[in-house]
């Protein structure tokens, strides 16, 4: 048992907490992290009592002073936790009573559901601006290596079988694009997180005359909150953002999948750089590609700290509960691997060399421009489903005697030299020339929509 007067609730009960209650429900091993937007939450509301007079000048700066000495012990890590500060708030408050005896009024109006509500909007606005700038910085490498990477092409797959080739680049721009729509999402959520819920109270405001249109403005919050019930128990920020975290874990993990594959002996697109690359504790010619791997690996986690927190939060009934405290541990480790992801597979991508050579190897498969075949029937006036059948005959016929499909289709009287010039090495990726297809030529304006694109989430990320 720990000191009864140790609790914030210690009047109104006879003994103190059980071993056993504090090491199940005290939050304070993660929610630590969340100090300095405690803090800077407790600095508002301070103001704001001051202002109305619930707390005297001096007061209000003997509170902002032993604050300030909070803030720094965290920052340098001199802060002592001691065995009743159950979560965050409690800490705080605790060191800032005995610093300054004044901080015994601090809590006036204010309940620790709209403490942590407004300590996890806080924390999490900034995070995700951060994770929108690492996505951007992601899109930049798969720019620029989208650029260096000219004229290569690689086999564009369905079905994981080889379908058509496609220039490396835009291949890598696919990926590029994808992120684009991450970070759309991410500001969403950061959207979602930007509303002051200070003054909400426990959960239906207070008697005192706080203002919580001051503190939304102070705390930079572009907007408060409407309703009191809804502020203390809304966490539907905290799963937008999860949800937007799991589908950046989804893309890394998908392309992880491809650069194992392409790292493997087997392809050999990619060689990665030894500083993003492992050895082997027992085969010394070993070179792995542990952080594709683990890109693969951690989506798993990363999904499941998404259902499990839709899984808390469903059948809540309103409003706080204590189920609530469950969210952060999945944010903050989503949110941990995340940025962690994005720095390593950025890292992997920037410094890893192509093998265009094997790249266009794989692709040269005359088989692979047998679609670009047919559309030359189809120039010539054949319908699509006969040209279909007509090359996919000849296929058929190269297969089994083992003849080369460009030598049947100059020999063929529908098709000839023309045609057979079609299948030659490197010619599909100039064939193609639809807006956004995979050819030579509409790259060009890919590229140049990129760079703009590009541009912009650069200019919006740097103004949050
Ligand atoms: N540690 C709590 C949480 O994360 C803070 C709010 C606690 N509120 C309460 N009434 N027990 O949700």
């Amino acid at each position: 048992m720990t000191e009864e007067s140790n609790t914030l609730w210690h009047g109104r009960f006879d003994g103190g907490p059980a071993a056993a209650l504090e090491k199940y429900t005290y939050s304070i091993g993660y929610d630590e992290r969340l100090a300095a937007d405690d803090i800077a939450g407790s600095r508002v509301h301070v103001r704001g009592l001051g202002r109305v007079g619930l707390l005297t000048d001096p007061e209000v700066d003997q509170i902002l002073a032993a604050l300030d000495t909070v803030e720094a012990e965290f920052a340098s890590g001199s802060f002592v936790l001691l065995p009743a500060d159950e979560d965050i708030h409690t800490a705080v408050e605790r060191r800032c009573t005995e610093l300054a005896p004044a901080a015994a009024k601090m809590h006036t109006g204010r309940s620790r559901n709209d403490q942590i509500g407004t300590d996890i909007r806080l924390w999490l606005k900034r995070e995700l601006g951060t994770i929108a700038a690492q996505l951007v910085d992601m899109q930049q490498v798969l720019f620029d290596r989208a650029v260096t990477a000219g004229d290569a092409y690689l086999p564009g797959y369905t079905h994981f079988q080889r379908a058509q080739p496609v220039p490396l680049a835009h291949h890598l721009l696919a990926h590029a694009w994808t992120f684009g729509r991450d970070i759309t999402r991410i500001l969403a959520a950061r959207d979602a997180s930007d509303v002051s819920v200070l003054g909400a109270g426990a959960l239906a405001g207070s008697s005192l005359p706080l203002d919580p249109d001051t503190n939304a403005t102070e705390l930079g919050f572009s907007r408060r909150f409407e309703n009191s019930l809804d502020a203390v128990s809304d966490r539907d920020f905290i799963a937008d953002a999860v949800y937007a975290l799991t589908m950046i874990g989804i893309h890394l993990s998908r392309i992880g999948e491809e650069w194992v594959l392409w790292s493997s002996g087997e392809m050999g697109f990619v060689v990665l750089d030894d500083g993003y690359a492992t050895g082997s504790s027992m085969m010394p010619q070993k070179k792995n590609p542990d952080i594709a791997e683990l890109a693969r690996g951690k989506a798993g986690r990363i999904i499941g700290n998404l259902t499990g927190l839709l899984a808390t939060l469903k059948s809540l009934p309103l409003t706080y509960n204590r189920d609530l405290q469950e969210d952060k541990e999945p944010l903050f480790d989503s949110l941990d691997q995340i940025s962690a992801g994005l720095e390593a597979i950025g890292g992997m991508i920037a410094t890893a060399t192509f093998n265009t050579g094997a790249m266009a190897d794989a692709a040269d498969d005359p088989l692979a421009g047998a679609t670009d075949l047919a559309e030359y029937l189809v120039r010539s006036g054949v319908a699509f489903r006969d040209a279909h059948a007509v090359v996919g005959t000849l296929v058929r016929e190269a297969l089994s005697t083992g003849l080369s499909l460009i030598d049947l289709t100059r020999d063929h009287d529908q098709l000839g030299p023309e045609a057979a010039a079609l299948l030659q090495p490197g010619r599909a990726v100039h064939n193609r020339i639809t807006p956004g297809g995979a050819g030579l030529v509409p790259l060009q304006d890919q590229l140049a929509r990129f760079e703009a694109h590009l541009a912009a989430n650069r200019a919006t990320v740097e103004s949050l």
